[in-house]
């Protein structure tokens, strides 16, 4: 596994294996890397000849009482992980590298989808993303890039960014890997004391019962949504938003509309959890 810290490293390398004929599957992360990122990198590996991961704790998606300064860099044990899952190239710039002069131009996506949900308790949230991911993109030219469902709607982002500036990358979904309990792999769960995560279960656990709900045949989701957010104020935690919503563009279903997903983002003390369920 080669470790590079330039962009004009990186791209040297990739150009040889491009040469070579070979097809790049690329994961993107900000590292502190735990299974549910490995699985990415694992089907990869399976999906093409060659990965590359990066990591990179992207500012620009960071609001200012964010954690960014915070945030859990683990590179050496990171490396080890990657290395365990087949990776290649591990892309890990300075931000000097990947942003040698302030980033002013940005990738916004459209409002409707990057405004809502995440964006609306985030604002930039998704341009930072797409912003990075676009430039990313760019330096590492993969066939194929892989992200997770656990962020449902920045998957969704990613994929209208390629379609709609027909980039020629096929955009793969991974499901959600979790924890023995239900809760969803996490770099964030690292915030969590002992007590918290023994009650962080409690995000998927009101998911799982709105979902239950759903496939009931229940289609009263403002009360849905409602019976799941007063759950979790019962137990303490500060629940930002429960929604049932469309799979296809993340707005409000009708009452006939099938390929649902429940989406949630909820504070346990001082962390962030987002989750959610496809139905
Ligand atoms: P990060 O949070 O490090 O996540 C990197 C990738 O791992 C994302 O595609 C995310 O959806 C996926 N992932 C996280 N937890 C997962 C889990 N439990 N199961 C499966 N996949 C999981 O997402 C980002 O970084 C950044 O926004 C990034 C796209 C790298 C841009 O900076």
């Amino acid at each position: 596994m080669q470790i590079h810290p330039t962009i004009a490293g990186l791209r040297a390398a990739l150009d040889a294996e491009r040469a070579r004929g070979a097809r790049i599957a690329f994961v993107p992360t900000m590292g502190n890397l735990h299974e549910g990122h490995a699985s990415l990198m694992t089907q990869g590996r399976d999906m093409a000849d060659v990965v590359v991961a990066s990591v990179f704790v992207n500012r620009l998606q960071f609001g200012p009482n964010e954690d960014f300064d915070r945030y859990p860099r683990t590179l050496d044990a990171d490396c080890a992980r990657m290395r365990d899952a087949g990776v290649a190239h591990v892309f890990a710039p300075d931000e000097s590298e990947l942003y040698p002069q302030a980033q002013t131009l940005r990738v916004v996506p459209d409002p409707a989808l990057s405004d809502i949900l995440e964006g609306a308790f985030r604002p930039g949230f998704f341009t930072g993303v797409a912003t990075v991911v676009c430039k990313l993109f760019n330096i590492v030219q993969p066939h194929i890039a892989l992200f997770g469902k656990k962020d449902y709607q920045q998957l969704m982002v990613i994929r209208q960014l390629v379609q709609q500036l027909a980039l020629p990358i096929a955009i793969v979904g991974g499901e959600t890997l979790r924890a023995g309990d239900g809760l969803a792999l996490s770099s964030r769960n690292g915030y969590l004391s002992p007590d918290e995560r023994a009650r962080a279960v409690l995000l998927f656990q009101v998911l799982s019962a709105a979902r239950e709900a759903v496939r009931a045949g229940d289609r009263d989701y403002p009360r849905i949504e409602a019976d799941a957010l007063s759950r979790l104020r019962d137990s303490g935690w500060s629940p930002q938003y429960i929604a049932v919503r469309r799979q296809a563009d993340l707005q409000s279903p009708a009452a006939h509309e099938s390929r649902l997903v429940i989406l949630a983002a909820a504070l346990l003390g001082t962390t962030r959890l987002i989750d959610n369920l496809e139905v």
